[in-house]
């Protein structure tokens, strides 16, 4: 059978600046992952962004990414380098000729190393640099950008600078700065719509929420499934309420009995469970379908699938997850959700934060050795997708 999309419906992928290009002078540089690389030569984007432009403007009319913020402004409220404006700019010009427009995301897990050592997303004072920041990616990139992502995933970011200890500053169970971090991050959100609002009326601006389902495995999970519910889903997206649309990523399914499962940490009881799972976590494409539709109910406004994508090296896994996933939002969109797009995660392959390059999510194949791209049988299958606007399922 196959799904038909609406015609006004948005197709892309997405990559993240520090994932794809070489580290800048920012706190994941050097940093040794799981898999042992290190965080340092990523993709080698900036050395290949026409190559690369070639396969992103074969998924779809839109691209979302971003700029490395510690390439760009070396110092504290100091002005843009030229010479890495220009870089970006020729990369966006490339893609606008070519008919991609940017999703725009201003903070992606990364701001630099001389924003991390005045304290961070901790202090409510330091949001003047984000915003002076922000004023400048308004006037050099606005124009590339259709709509905006004023942060990517602070969820993520919150829970694991702050609690998990896996991203940088690595603070453990630091419950109350995770939360301090959000409100800081909702205020810096405000400020910044605000300013998009002022130069670029149409263009839409929100977050990107991370989504999952939670479950519990056993009794002991009742609990841990509805502060991690309330918290990841509810009291995290608080502070970004006032957004044009809600960006939504979805990759997970986890249980709890009462400690998270998952393959990252806990492969053996994955396998031991024997469910469905891909290299980081349990699988569960119906469960996209139960967040879709609580967060229309809840919010009622326009979603935007701002991530969603599968950790694998099997090429027809990946295909049947799109096709899963594409499923699961069409019977969203039957249901009366106000979806209005799929961004794919991700355009190719890239460095995975504190697990590494190895931990493969793109539709573009990288050799880690050469960085030689190849474009996979998924690549092919969604580029198809987006040709068609639907899905044969
Ligand atoms: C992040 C990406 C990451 C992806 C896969 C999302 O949480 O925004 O940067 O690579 O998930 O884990």
């Amino acid at each position: 059978m196959f799904l038909s999309f609406p015609d006004y419906f948005l197709w892309g992928t997405s990559t993240a600046a520090a994932q794809v290009e070489t580290a800048g002078d920012h706190p994941w540089r050097g940093l040794t992952a799981k898999d042992g690389y290190r965080f340092e030569r990523t993709t080698d984007h900036e050395k290949r962004r026409e190559e690369d432009a070639a396969f992103i403007t074969r998924f779809g009319s839109v691209y979302r990414c971003g700029v490395d913020w510690s390439r760009l402004q070396p110092a504290p409220l100091a002005k843009f380098d030229p010479a890495v404006v220009d870089e970006y700019c020729t990369f966006f010009e490339y893609l606008k000729k070519r008919g991609v427009s940017l999703m725009f995301v201003l903070h992606h897990f990364c701001h630099p190393n001389w924003f991390e050592d005045k304290g961070g997303w901790t202090k409510e004072q330091n949001i003047e640099y984000f915003v002076n920041y922000t004023q400048q990616c308004i006037k050099y990139f606005g124009k590339y950008a259709g709509y905006w992502n004023t942060f990517n995933e602070p969820n993520v970011y919150a829970y694991n600078a702050f609690f998990s200890g896996d991203f940088p500053p690595h603070k453990k169970g630091k419950y109350l700065l995770a939360n301090r971090v959000l409100d800081n991050m909702g205020q810096a959100h405000d400020i910044a719509r605000l300013l998009i609002r002022e130069k670029h009326k149409k263009a839409p601006v929100g977050i990107s929420l991370n989504t999952a389902s939670f479950e519990a495995a056993n009794i002991w999970g009742v609990l841990p499934v509805a502060f991690s519910r309330w918290w990841f889903m509810t009291r995290a997206f608080s502070p970004f309420r006032k957004s044009d649309f809600i960006g939504l990523s979805y990759y997970a399914h986890v249980l709890f009995d009462p400690l998270p499962v998952d393959t990252i940490n806990r492969p053996d009881k994955v396998r031991q469970l024997d469910l469905p799972h891909d290299k980081m976590w349990l699988y569960n494409p119906a469960g996209l379908g139960q967040v879709l539709r609580n967060f229309w109910q809840k919010y009622r406004k326009p979603i935007i699938i701002t991530e969603n994508g599968i950790c694998t090296d099997d090429d027809r896994t990946r295909v049947q997850a799109i096709r899963d996933y594409l499923g699961v939002c069409h019977a969203a969109i039957q249901d009366g959700v106000d979806l209005r797009g799929y961004i794919h995660w991700s355009t190719w392959d890239n460095f995975e934060w504190h697990l590494g390059p190895t931990y493969r999510f793109g539709l573009v194949r990288v050799n880690l050795d050469t960085m030689e791209r190849t474009m996979t049988g998924a690549g092919l299958f969604y580029e198809q997708v987006v040709l068609q606007g639907g899905v044969e399922v």
